[in-house]
């Protein structure tokens, strides 16, 4: 059987977790990123179906997106829980830990999250790893204020801290805050501890390590079948 590319993967992920898990009248949290894209289409697909459902975004560009294309988005602080969120992720361990917010939404993504009952991942094969922080620099937003110390706090947690940028510019999240990609050698251990201990850092404002906060992983595999991991 001939195999599937990254992009077929995410969208068979993506509209998967969508037909398992979103219901009619849920309030449903909308990921970022590009395998989140699919889900957001997946959704509007339901909403033109009929389905009632109120959706909260985890950005700005998922807002817009879900817009576009008919759903209705509210605030956060007007809903009691979130029934399920749909999101990406870039590495995802056997514990179904994670590493969250290369595409810069963590703070949202992590908030959203925990005002969720569900929080279901939705990723291709590549996103799986055996350690966490094996094969992707874990995303640290950090208040613009002062953020060079911030960075000396965070190489002391045994990392090597870059500063995101954007052209000749700090990329700056949807929060107004700066991101510091920290590359651990090793990967992390320890991770709630780390989590811990990073979000202690004065001018940390958020670090996208999620520890057992995912319900379901959706995984989609290059051979075209998808796994549900729960
Ligand atoms: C956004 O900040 C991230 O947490 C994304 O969820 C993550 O980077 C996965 O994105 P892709 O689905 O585009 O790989």
């Amino acid at each position: 059987m001939a195999e599937i590319d990254q992009n077929q993967m995410k969208k068979l992920a993506g509209e998967k977790a969508v037909e398992e898990f979103v219901k009619d009248g849920m309030t449903v949290g909308l990921g970022t990123g590009s395998t989140a894209y699919y889900v957001i289409l997946k959704v509007a697909e339901l909403v033109k179906k009929g389905y009632n459902l109120k959706c909260v975004a985890t950005s700005i560009a998922s807002e817009r997106l879900a817009l576009e294309n008919g759903i209705t988005i509210v605030d956060l602080n007007d809903v009691d829980y979130v029934d399920v969120t749909i999101d990406g992720a870039d590495e995802v361990d056997p514990k179904m830990n994670l590493i969250k917010g290369l595409g810069g939404a963590l703070l949202r993504e992590k908030i959203v999250a925990a005002a969720s009952l569900q929080e279901v991942i939705v990723v291709d094969e590549s996103k799986l790893v055996e350690k966490i922080g094996t094969k992707v620099s874990l995303p640290v937003e950090v208040l613009q204020f002062g953020h060079v110390r911030t960075a000396y706090g965070l190489k002391r947690q045994g990392c090597e801290p870059v500063l995101r940028m954007k052209g000749n510019e700090p990329f700056v999240t949807d929060g107004g805050n700066y991101i510091y990609d920290c590359r651990f050698e090793n990967g992390i251990d320890y991770l709630s501890f780390k989590e811990s201990a990073l979000d202690a850092i004065p001018g940390v404002v958020e670090c996208g390590l999620f520890i057992n906060m995912t319900a379901a992983v959706v995984v989609a595999h290059k051979d075209g079948t998808v796994e549900i991991r729960q």
